[in-house]
């Protein structure tokens, strides 16, 4: 959580720190700030709020020169968002700023020891601890910046991205990382820090991605030298091409992102298997796959570790694998998993699926995997990402940069891969006949066009939307590979629109939640053709019986569920087990909407962070 972004050259820092933190602001919004020096002054302005916020209050009170600048957008983890705890943060001496996300979990101790030599602390924050650390180290070690920062690095329990400066030395800037990502964009005389690319990326394509245990001294003059915290050896950094553009990054014609990366499903699933799928020739190719084929073939049991809608596409996996390649599946919490005492064995293959791939949770799970022994193979979006780089192999969704905190297209690119990995195994165990996997390639192929399709419902789900939109709750119900697309849309109800939502599958509604149901309960009920339908169609019965509204997720053509629904979306017909490819379109749209016109913040839902990289 939080952005940093940060710049050194011979450009005006201010748009270019600013611009960066607007496109920060998906991993955190409460408070912002930036820092800048103009060779004769520090300024540093901050404030609670967007950065909407912080340029209003820039433009009025600060001047804005200078060509090294810093700036930070906050997910607030130790003080309340308010002006004081915002970043940056300054030491003592009014010397040292400094750009922190993460966590320094023994703050509260190097506090007491600092406190005691005399440091004075203004906010609650661990940064502003970590600042005066460093100045202390400079002047009892009376070493260099970069030192320093390495050796008060070394007394840290915790993660952090940072980025500190001496307005005494305005020629460099000292980065360093664990646990949370930093780029350095490397340009012509001009470098630039950023938690992602997207803050430099009409400046320069080549950026070189700090890993774990990595420090950097960042001159304006000459260059990036990269060494380890730990054992002060040099590394040779590798400067990679950026494959990002512009466009990618941009709202375009769109009022928020997410409405964006809900269109843009048709073509992000067809990226993801762009050069995997070969339909015509009954092939899929995987290289993460194919290289550990054995692995996967072998293993007794495959365990899913992710969070949030991560999670929700290994539920959709575990039906898919259990299914096709008839392996056995379980899908854990990766918050769960980590904490429990779990039994993994070396024979078992852990998959962990994570969008942004920095999540800390699912991070901590695949270590432990990896400790006990297991094969780990990462489902990542974000290319270059802290969990693609953990894991020991593993396979790219290719989704493209999803902004919107509530994940859409992330989702669906998840279960598509997936999918092809589960029809991949079940071709080399057998488990599956030519025919079926052939007619499964066929199918799969089809599915931009029918999302394509699914999408022109959006006026009508709009209609519905407005229908519903001062709903207090709402159901999902669905069953079998519907029964986590169910969970999906709730969860999407209620992170952008604060409206209580829950998922079930349909037939556990008679145990409890159908004690809710009344004329004031929309229940939103996924009711393909393919899929215990008749059976579904008997749960809307009894929803029907006790008033409640239903709103039928149903595939195109269908009569039985209009007859008994208020409501009917329809989606083209695929086969079973890729109907949650199709069936969650209508749910994205509808919380889309309902979220809209209660007038909430689609993009940046209150309290949520895109990547949650604290536990
Ligand atoms: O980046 P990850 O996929 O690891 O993130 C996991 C969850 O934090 C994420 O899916 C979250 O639940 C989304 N806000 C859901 O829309």
């Amino acid at each position: 959580m939080c952005g940093i972004v940060g710049y050194i050259g011979y450009r005006e820092a201010y748009p270019i720190v600013l611009k960066g933190l607007q496109r920060l602001e998906y991993r955190g919004y409460d408070s912002a700030g930036i820092a800048l020096y103009n060779e004769k002054e520090l300024k540093v302005s901050k404030t609670k709020g967007k950065v909407a916020d912080l340029k209003k209050k820039m433009e009025q009170e600060v001047d804005t020169s200078g060509t090294l600048g810093m700036g930070h957008t906050r997910w607030a983890t130790h003080g309340v968002p308010n002006d004081v705890n915002s970043h940056p943060h300054v030491s003592n001496s009014g010397d040292l700023v400094i750009i922190h996300n993460g966590i320094i979990e023994n703050y509260e101790t190097l506090k007491k020891e600092l406190t005691a030599r005399g440091y004075v602390f203004h906010s609650d924050t661990d940064t502003e601890v970590l600042v005066n650390l460093i100045e202390d180290v400079i002047k009892k070690e009376k070493v260099k910046l970069g030192k320093a920062v390495q050796i008060a690095l070394t007394q840290t329990v915790g993660a952090y991205a940072i980025a500190v400066f001496d307005k005494k030395k305005p020629n460099e800037i000292v980065v360093a990382r664990l646990g949370s990502p930093l780029a350095i964009g490397v340009g012509k005389d001009e470098y630039f820090i950023a938690s992602d690319a997207s803050p430099f990326i009409e400046f320069t394509n080549n950026a070189i991605y700090l890993e774990d245990g990595e420090m950097a001294v960042v001159r304006r003059d000459k260059g990036v030298k990269v060494r380890k915290i730990k054992d002060d050896s040099l590394v040779d950094p590798y400067i990679q091409e950026l494959q990002l553009n512009l466009e990618q990054i941009e709202k375009n014609n769109f009022d928020h992102f997410m409405l964006k990366e809900i269109y843009e499903q048709p073509s992000a699933i067809t990226d993801t298997y762009r050069g995997r799928l070969l339909a015509d020739e009954g092939i899929i190719r995987m290289a993460g796959v194919d290289d550990n084929l054995e692995r996967f073939l072998n293993a007794k049991r495959i365990l899913i570790v992710a969070c949030g809608t991560s999670w929700h596409a290994g539920l959709v996996a575990e039906y898919i694998f259990e299914d096709l390649a008839r392996i056995p599946v379980e899908v854990e919490y990766a918050s769960e998993f980590r904490y429990r005492n779990p039994i993994i064995n070396p024979d078992d293959v852990v998959i962990a699926i994570s969008q942004s791939g920095e999540t800390a949770d699912t991070m901590a799970a695949i270590k432990l995997a990896k400790e006990k022994g297991a094969f780990v193979f990462g489902v990542c979006n974000v290319v270059g990402s802290s969990i693609s780089r953990e894991t020991h192999a593993g396979a790219y969704t290719h989704a493209g940069p999803e902004i919107g905190v509530a994940s859409t297209k992330a989702f669906t690119t998840q279960i598509t891969v997936l999918t092809l990995i589960a029809l991949k195994l079940a071709k080399a165990k057998g488990s599956i006949s030519n025919t079926d996997f052939h007619m499964h390639l066929q199918e799969l192929e089809t599915i931009p066009q029918k999302i394509e399709v699914a999408l022109e419902s959006n006026a009508h789900i709009k209609e519905v939307a407005f229908k519903y939109k001062d709903a207090r709750n709402c159901l999902y119900l669905g069953r079998g590979f519907n029964f986590p697309v169910a969970l999906e849309g709730a969860l999407k109800l209620k992170e952008i629109s604060y409206i209580h939502a829950e998922g079930y599958p349909a037939a556990e509604m008679k145990h409890g939640p159908i004690a809710l149901i009344d004329e004031e309960m929309p229940v939103v009920v996924i009711a393909t053709r393919k899929g215990h339908y008749e059976k579904v169609v008997s749960n809307i019965q009894e929803i029907k019986s006790r008033q409640g509204k239903i709103i039928g997720i149903v595939t195109q053509g269908d009569t039985s569920v209009r007859d008994l629904a208020d409501h009917v979306i329809e989606i083209p017909d695929t086969i079973e087990s890729l109907t949650p490819l199709l069936t969650t379109i209508p749910l994205q749209l509808l919380s889309y909407h309902i979220a809209v016109m209660l007038g909430k913040n689609v993009d940046q839902p209150r309290n949520l962070a895109k990547s949650v990289t604290v536990e």
